[in-house]
């Protein structure tokens, strides 16, 4: 287990460091990142390296027991690059470049700037082959954005070019004909600049997905560096959870050797634990493999406005909340708060004075439990029965054609989440293409774009045995981004044994009632956001509107094809029934250990080959019980436990017992 923090030497007198490397060993940590923003000082001008402070600062931490994960510094260019290459330079939606200042400013298709990206990454990699202390690498930081600039759309066109071939095909798989748009040179595509109305939502698409490619290819060239230089050491990029919505993170995890993500519970507003739950789901996902925490939130964030400090207790319940969903490393987000910068109220575990305080005591306290146990989690892997599919394709085409302010992608993946996670079911979030034969349930939400395969794949998923629970604004798209010229749900229909007849798009916020029938007699509750109007074909009805002018006729359907059942939701369910529709399919924990836990606790297992950890993370304010039945060491308390349990107010328990 890693446990450690990020670490800016550069930003202290040297004679400081010792005392910190001597802070962090007695707090139990045991490695750092370092040196994502000092490109300047690594490199003060073209081809003049400075690696002696580095060299010291990774020596005099390796003698206090702390290994070094070294960042590439490429987010924050050096202003002699910048104000060599202007052209480097972002440009924004509008057509105009961004400033210099701050970071995350270049464009990644700029070969000036990639130029000077694979020196210094050569120079590091260099440097560092061999340095035994120097365990990882982290590309970049936080990449994100989106360049709009003529290098970018020149780019575009080739990158166009290589998937449709010509320019015939790309005319029709778009429908150029719209509004006079055929092209008849490669050069003619424009970007989607800010413009009088509309995009074609193909070109849209297209767009967004050539952006994300461009930062994966950015990345994959200073890994192709850093690979043949460092070899076996592995490679990571600090991502940004489930929330960030501009780049395919399925595609920048395939080229790393591990995943790894930045996690601010209390960024604005009360912290969420299901959203943090899904964060570090959808991380653990992205290579089905276990991540780190690179930056996890030590005290109250900031900029130019301060946010509330972390309450006594939450820093290492959000930690273990992060070990608990797969997390083999936790980093906290920083070290020492900086006296300067941009950052000078985004505090770390050290207020500005350096003493330590309340903060530091928790980390370590959390870092005392890890030496005694951290090890033994090794090689354990969080339990799942349930999937949900996450697809960036159909993420990016709602940017581009949101319907309705209460029909957003990411919010509604988010709440049939969090309908798992209040019952405690353990959920992978997986990619179209991910193999589902292992999982109980695949719940396949506002898969909006849908091809044959994965049309195919869902349905022996399903002849096979499968629960498949998919939603409105399903099968609508070709991968083009055109809509499709059958009944929805397209390619699915037959699948779900259903057909839309109309759909009513709820962009007033309206809800319309709905009660269950049949094996969901019983519970009432209302839909919002949309409401398909479903005609059945070979489903039968689990739900049926009670208002509108659709009242009577079916908001959800289940249909039985082969061993399994494919069930469509037309409208969004709100939380008590969605409940209740998961009692219906019944969704319940995997895990055996556990007899029963209050509502409110939320218990995840990892599992190893000698045993499984039962993780109870308590983030309420009131005191919750479990029943752990047999029970076995807990590892906060230190001691033996059996049956009933209490956890306190932000509290965690960690109960092993043994397996097979
Ligand atoms: C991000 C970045 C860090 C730092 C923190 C705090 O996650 O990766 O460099 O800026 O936020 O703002
Ligand atoms: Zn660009």
């Amino acid at each position: 287990m890693h446990y450690g923090a990020d670490y800016y030497p550069e930003h202290w007198p040297e004679e400081r460091w010792e005392e910190d490397a001597r802070l962090m060993q007695a707090a139990g940590l045991n490695v750092v990142r370092m040196a994502e923003f000092a490109w300047t000082r690594m490199e003060p001008s073209e081809g003049a390296f400075n690696f002696g402070w580095l060299d010291r600062a990774i020596a005099l931490l390796g003698r206090h027991g702390i290994r070094t994960v070294l960042g590439t510094p490429t987010a924050a260019p050096p202003a002699w690059i910048m104000a060599a290459h202007p052209d480097a330079t972002l440009i924004r939606e509008d057509g105009r470049p961004v400033t210099y200042g701050s970071r995350r400013n270049y464009c990644p298709n700029n070969a000036d700037y990639r130029r000077h990206s694979a020196r210094i990454v050569t120079a590091m990699a260099e440097h560092y082959s061999g340095n035994p202390l120097v365990i990882g690498w982290q590309i970049d930081n936080e990449f994100g954005g989106r360049c709009y600039c003529p290098v970018c759309q020149a780019a575009f066109q080739r990158w166009l070019q290589d998937r449709y071939g010509s320019l015939e095909a790309l005319n029709a798989a778009w429908g150029t004909e719209f509004w006079s748009h055929i092209y008849s040179a490669w050069e003619q595509i424009p970007l989607p600049w800010a413009a009088t109305g509309t995009h074609n939502p193909s070109l849209a698409l297209n767009y967004r997905r050539f952006m994300s490619d461009s930062y994966v290819d950015y990345q994959r060239a200073q890994i192709d560096i850093l690979r043949q230089i460092c070899k076996d050491v592995p490679i990571t990029h600090n991502m940004m959870g489930f929330g960030y919505p501009n780049l395919n993170y399925f595609d920048l995890a395939r080229d790393l050797d591990w995943v790894s993500w930045d996690n601010y519970p209390r960024l604005r507003g009360e912290p969420d634990p299901a959203a943090r739950a899904l964060a570090h789901a959808t991380m653990r996902g992205l290579k089905g493999k276990p991540f780190w925490v690179m930056e996890e939130q030590a005290g109250p964030t900031g900029g130019s406005t301060v946010a509330l400090t972390p309450r006594p207790g939450e820093i290492p319940y959000w930690a273990w909340q992060a070990v608990a969903h797969g997390a083999d490393g936790i980093v906290y987000f920083r070290w020492r708060t900086a006296r300067f910068g941009a950052e000078e109220y985004w505090h770390g575990i050290l207020d500005h004075h350096g003493i330590p305080g309340r903060r530091y005591d928790e980390v370590r306290s959390m870092g005392e439990v890890l030496e005694r146990m951290g090890d033994r989690l090794d090689g354990s892997r969080v339990s799942a029965s349930v999937a949900m599919v996450l697809s960036y394709d159909s993420r990016f085409a709602f940017q581009n054609q949101s319907h309705n302010p209460h029909l957003d992608y990411p919010r509604v993946f988010a709440s049939l989440y969090r309908a798992l996670w209040k019952r405690n079911i353990g959920v992978d979030i997986v990619p179209c293409v991910a193999e589902l034969g292992r999982y109980r349930i695949v719940l396949a939400p506002m898969l909006y774009l849908l091809d044959a395969d994965t049309a195919e794949r869902f349905r022996s998923y399903v002849a096979q045995g499968g629960t498949l629970v998919m939603t409105c604004r399903s099968g609508v798209m070709d991968m083009d981004n055109v809509v499709v010229d059958t009944r929805l749900p397209g390619l699915l229909s037959a699948l779900f044994g259903i057909e839309v007849e109309e759909y009513d798009s709820l962009e007033d916020g309206r809800a319309v009632a709905i009660k269950g029938v049949g094996p969901l007699q019983g519970p009432r509750g209302e839909g919002s956001a949309w409401a398909d109007v479903l005609a059945l074909q070979q489903a039968e009805s689990l739900a049926c509107y009670e208002g509108e002018y659709y009242a009577s006729r079916p908001a959800i359907t289940a249909s039985r094809v082969g061993k399994g059942r494919a069930v469509y939701l037309g409208t969004l369910p709100d939380e008590a029934l969605a409940d209740a529709f998961l009692t219906a399919l019944g969704a319940r924990p995997e895990f055996s250990s556990l007899v029963r836990a209050d509502s409110g606790l939320e218990v995840v297992e990892r599992t190893a080959d000698h045993a499984s950890y039962l993780f109870l993370l308590n983030g309420t304010g009131d005191e919750k019980r479990a029943d752990v039945g047999a029970g076995g060491h807990e590892w906060i308390t230190d001691r033996e436990v059996a049956g009933e349990m209490v956890v306190p107010p932000l509290g965690v328990r960690i109960v092993e017992s043994p397996r097979g």
